[in-house]
């Protein structure tokens, strides 16, 4: 058997490119998307004489007026030379009722891709060339190549050659194209279509798995979410890498890298598992080359694409990568520091202060609000346009086995927070804040939240690297930032913590009790070490803060205390009892607390996350034994973040957060069983 070096590879350059061969040929172009328009674009510069074949819609009204001729697919298919640029897998639904029966003996079809035709899901009549032109570039770019005098690479190849003329049609029309100036590589449909999945299939997943990856292992050690996306694409440095790739080779590019890189990929590339990823390669391409992919996306068409929705809701929905995207373009956007948040110290210093005074001025006053200002939003009619379809696909894509009346819930709250207001921004301009657990998860993104919006924080764990980094990360943006040592179980070290802060910021306004370990097992299985930790850390540990802080706080006559707690403070669920137990009572002691400390100013919040991303499931104490909440509906930091904002700022009593959140403590006061029933549903064991 030959492998592929011992294959020859034919390539076809600008001067093998026939002289007016598809003069006097007429050129149908069948769709006009992408790849489309800039054929019918390219091949007419050309000097080739084409029209369209498109079923009447707003590609249609497109080419009309950008001057073609615009005629049903069945009319267009009766041309000399039949380009069919549709979607791969809506070909075979109208090749049989429309183009096939319209091709005339001795013309010519040609395919931009072999996908059809590799399996079997096509059959041209006998007695037509038939062609594969398959441009290596996406449709835009391939334009602009062409308009600027260059030309994108293809594969080529004749299927069946029944005028004699194949050969010279296909170069015909891959020179019209514009692909000869770079050059054009002959290839079987077959191959085609097997090289372009499988390279998407392996190459293109393995890197997208990668990206997710090193972001989540990175995130979850303190690298920051905005560095991370930067250092593996948004600074345009890994491009480069692949321009060289391409300019100079894979291999002898490496140079350019340095040492360090060079040492650190091989060495790690080497220790990789190759063997495992080589057998799931292999296990794709057997796939695709049995038809068994193709037969399966024939089948998500023919359902009305079920996974592409499920994967386009995904792409749109909320992802830690996305946030980090957005933030940094927030961070890097030229008026980033126009809102009064940190960037106004850096762009204008004395500004920033006097503004910082006359907000302290105003939230030295007892009850004073930090101020809120909303933002232009999608108009509310266009909102509610696109609401039930939204709804309708966040109830088809929850996960396999959700119980519908979860379905039902969810999606109503999405709708609900499509609805929603515009969102608003706050200024806590000089408030001084200290976050307990401030390292990870909900206590970092509302430290950083709060820092946004203008406030002095004070960010407390017991991981003083991790607090460091997020520390200078806020520093660089101008925000006034300390970092101290706490863990909340030991008494003495909050007292002096606390009164630190207090002299260092001379003031100390909010108190976020944020610190706090879960559990995931059985009553009987969790040891009495465990079960002191969670107590200490998640009611004990408020005690001790709330402690320190109160004769602060009495002392100003004014304060805030934010206690996290937790839906499962309003809820019980199975296999978290005593970190349940410690939930309840945090709400307990902060309703109790409200009366107690109303007249002196000081106000208790308590707020009640529903499953966020975070480490604390992966953190909670299991003993090995654990089991999980299979929650299908998880939210993201920094909406719990910009929630707890909203709290303090609108001085709310108690805030549950997620719609469910709120859904499961109304069903459990009518429905306790009903709920009950749920809860079990989506608990699992490892
Ligand atoms: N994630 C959820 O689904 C969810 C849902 C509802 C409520 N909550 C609540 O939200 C809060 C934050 O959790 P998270 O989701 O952000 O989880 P996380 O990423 O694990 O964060 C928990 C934080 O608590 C800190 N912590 C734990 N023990 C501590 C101690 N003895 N002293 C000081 N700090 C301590 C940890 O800091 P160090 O280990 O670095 O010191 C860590 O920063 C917790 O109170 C949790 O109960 C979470």
């Amino acid at each position: 058997m030959m492998n592929s070096a011992d294959k020859q590879v034919r390539v076809y350059r600008a001067a093998d490119s026939p002289k007016g061969v598809l003069d006097g040929e007429s050129v149908a172009v069948l769709g006009y998307g992408h790849l489309g328009r800039t054929a019918a674009l390219n091949l007419r510069d050309s000097g080739a004489k084409v029209r369209i074949g498109n079923r009447e819609d707003e590609y249609a009204r497109q080419a009309r007026a950008e001057g073609f001729e615009v005629v049903p697919i069945a009319a267009a298919a009766a041309d000399d030379v039949v380009f069919v640029l549709l979607p791969d897998e809506v070909i075979p639904a109208v090749f049989g009722g429309e183009i096939a029966p319209a091709l005339k003996p001795g013309s010519a079809i040609a395919f931009g891709s072999g996908y059809s035709l590799a399996f079997g899901l096509i059959h041209p009549p006998e007695a037509v060339d038939v062609l594969l032109v398959a441009p290596r570039m996406a449709g835009s770019s391939a334009r602009a190549r062409y308009v600027a005098g260059q030309g994108f690479w293809a594969c080529i190849g004749v299927e069946a050659d029944r005028s004699g003329r194949a050969q010279q049609r296909m170069l015909g029309l891959a020179a019209g194209l514009g692909v000869l100036r770079a050059g054009a590589i002959q290839m079987s449909a077959k191959m085609e279509a097997t090289l372009d999945l499988f390279v998407e299939q392996t190459f293109g997943a393995v890197l997208g798995t990668a990206i997710m990856t090193a972001f989540e292992v990175a995130r979850d050690d303190g690298i920051p979410a905005e560095a991370l996306v930067l250092e593996m694409y948004r600074s345009g440095e890994m491009e480069a890498v692949f321009q060289a790739f391409r300019e100079t080779g894979f291999f002898r590019s490496a140079e350019d890298h340095g040492p360090t890189a060079v040492f650190g990929g091989i060495t790690r590339t080497m220790a990789m598992d190759r063997g495992a990823m080589t057998e799931s390669f292999r296990e794709i391409l057997r796939d695709i080359k049995s038809g068994g992919f193709a037969q399966r996306f024939q089948e998500e068409a023919g359902n009305g694409y079920p996974m592409l929705e499920f994967a386009r809701a995904m792409m749109h929905g909320y992802s830690p990568i996305s946030t980090a995207e957005d933030r940094l373009r927030r961070l890097t956007s030229s008026n980033a520091g126009s809102s009064g948040g940190p960037s106004a110290e850096l762009s204008d210093p004395m500004a920033h202060q006097a503004s910082i005074e006359s907000t302290q001025r105003v939230a030295a006053g007892r009850g004073s609000s930090p101020s809120i200002s909303s933002e232009p939003r999608t108009p509310w009619a266009a909102r509610l346009i696109r609401a039930p379809g939204r709804a309708w696909t966040v109830w088809k894509h929850a996960p396999a086995g959700t119980p519908w009346k979860y379905k039902l819930v969810c999606a109503g709250v999405h709708l609900k927070a499509l609805l929603r207001l515009a969102p608003v921004k706050y200024d806590f301009g000089g408030r001084v804040v200290l976050v307990t657990g401030a390292a990870s998860g909900i206590g970092r993104a509302t430290a950083e939240a709060f820092a946004r919006a203008g406030a002095k924080v004070a960010l407390t764990s017991r991981d003083m690297k991790q607090l460091e980094a997020i520390a200078e990360q806020l520093r660089s943006t101008g925000v006034k930032v300390s970092t101290h040592h706490l863990d909340v179980t030991d008494r003495g070290e909050a007292f002096a913590v606390i009164d630190t802060v207090a002299k260092e910021f001379g003031r100390l306004d909010i108190l976020v009790n944020n610190a706090g370990i879960g559990q995931c097992l059985r009553l009987e299985d969790l040891q009495w070490e465990d079960t002191r930790k969670i107590v200490d850390t998640n009611l004990m540990g408020i005690i001790h803060c709330i402690q320190a802080a109160l004769p602060i706080m009495k002392q100003q006559g004014s304060g805030q205390i934010i206690n996290v707690s937790s839906t499962a403070g309003h809820k019980g669920i199975p296999f978290l009892s005593v970190y349940c137990a410690t939930k309840f009572a945090v709400r307990g002691l902060t309703e109790s607390l409200r009366m107690e400390l109303h007249k002196e100013g000081i106000e208790l919040i308590s707020v009640c996350p529903g499953t966020t991303d975070t480490n604390f499931f992966r953190r909670a104490i299991t003993n090995g034994k654990g089991w999980y909440l299979k929650s299908p509906w998880t939210h993201g930091p920094d909406g719990v973040a910009e929630r707890i904002l909203h709290a303090s700022a609108r001085h709310k009593r108690e805030v549950v957060l997620t719609p469910e959140g709120k859904m499961m403590v109304i069903i459990n006061k009518f429905a306790p069983r009903l709920i009950d029933f749920m809860t079990l549903k989506v608990a699992a064991k490892e």
